[in-house]
């Protein structure tokens, strides 16, 4: 289904494809990246801290206005059409339009909150792999938000960008996410990740070390079955743990709120699985800060530590791991110089993320794999990634 071609070969696809459909020259060229995130899991939507980094996979979407309301839009991925009017948008209920459902939902948050749109013509090319939790509906809404805004003359910033990215997805899509995923795909940068303070939406971007450690995700290849009931079924265990916990500290208004001395003082009061989830997401945020500590220390052998800490929290406390997850960890960490690997993303399936010595990269992608396929049966894709730019327009 992905089709890969290096960054300018994908670009003269898209615009030649753009040309032979269209009988014009794309006007608008934008991109948005996928992400991998370092360590910070399951905290965004407890008001806590996440350390993404935008990966060299993205959506390449070409565009130009129309001068009427529709919206006639092709993904070069599917080989499939989706037209839609702006005067009334409605989600794509056909399963094979399905993918269009992030642009509709796009122009659909852009006319609610009172920003023009107008009518385009698109084709969008993308190679971040879907449904594997490297964020592509993500890069999917960041990079239709900015052809959108382009073609109506908007300037957005890029938090409000990822603001009505992440409205979009949920109140369009559906699925009720944190600011995470759209956040590092519209403001990541080059060879950094950024700590993101998700409740102010501050963020730090931190340089990633040049030479030495190199960042491999590793496709459980799980699809990711449960993750949308589960997902939200954890959200409302956090938001239960805050209800309770606030009875002995009134001030707190997320799970962000409460430190670790805080919590072992009260943690008792929580129903046992409560208290499990809650005390996941209270330590996490206190990995993430850790690791950032760490790395700017240039302590990698620390970061490891703390990603692999983070796995085993996810996995007993927080339970969103599987027997899939769990062995390609597994896997990575028998391999000489790998620092540390967890779960990615929501879990239940998707990606892991390994910190390699960069001498043990080779390594790596040799073995993994097969040690992965004895232990589940499923083949693995295992990607070595940099740290990636965020969304730009680049025509
Ligand atoms: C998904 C969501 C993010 C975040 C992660 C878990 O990727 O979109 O907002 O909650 O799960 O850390």
């Amino acid at each position: 289904m992905l089709i890969p071609l290096n960054g300018t070969s994908r670009i003269t696809e898209i615009e030649t494809r753009f040309t032979a459909l269209f009988g014009m020259q794309p006007t608008i060229l934008v991109r948005a990246p996928g992400r991998v995130n370092l360590i910070g899991e399951h905290t965004d939507y407890n008001d806590g801290f996440v350390f993404p980094a935008a990966i060299d996979r993205d959506v390449l979407i070409a565009a130009a206005p129309r001068t009427d309301r529709q919206v006639r839009a092709y993904a070069l991925n599917f080989n499939q059409s989706s037209t839609f009017t702006l005067e009334d948008i409605q989600p794509a209920t056909e399963g094979r339009e399905r993918w269009s459902n992030y642009i509709r939902a796009m122009a659909w948050v852009l006319h609610e909150e009172g920003l023009g749109t107008q009518g385009m013509n698109c084709v969008t090319l993308g190679d971040v792999p879907l449904g594997a939790g490297l964020s592509s509906s993500a890069a999917m809404l960041v990079a239709s938000g900015l052809a959108f805004a382009a073609g109506a003359g908007l300037e957005l910033e890029p938090v409000r960008l990822a603001l009505l990215a992440q409205r979009a997805e949920r109140e369009f899509v559906g699925v009720n996410v944190g600011i995470m995923d759209q956040f590092i795909s519209a403001l990541g940068q080059k060879d950094h990740a950024l700590l993101i303070d998700t409740r102010s939406l501050t963020y730090e971007a931190v340089p990633l070390p040049q030479s030495g450690v190199t960042i491999v995700i590793a496709d459980t290849n799980k699809k990711r079955g449960l993750v949308d009931s589960e997902y939200n079924t954890r959200r409302a265990e956090c938001e239960r743990a805050v209800e309770i916990l606030k009875e002995s500290l009134p001030e707190i208004i997320a799970l962000r709120d409460v430190s670790l001395a805080d919590f072992e003082r009260y943690a008792d009061r929580l129903p046992e699985e409560t208290r499990r989830r809650a005390r996941h997401v209270v330590t996490e945020d206190a990995r993430t800060l850790e690791s950032v500590t760490a790395l700017k220390a240039g302590d990698i052998t620390r970061f490891g530590q703390l990603m692999n800490e983070s796995h085993y929290s996810l996995q007993h406390d927080y339970e969103v791991s599987c027997r899939e997850l769990d062995a390609m960890v597994e896997a990575a960490r028998s391999i000489e110089g790998v620092y540390g690997a967890r779960m990615t993303g929501a879990g239940f399936g998707g990606c892991t993320v390994s910190l390699v010595a960069t001498e043990a990269v080779e390594k790596f992608q040799q073995e993994v794999p097969a040690l992965y396929k004895q232990a589940t049966g499923l083949t693995p894709a295992i990607y070595v990634t940099t740290a990636a730019q965020g969304a730009q327009r680049l025509k």
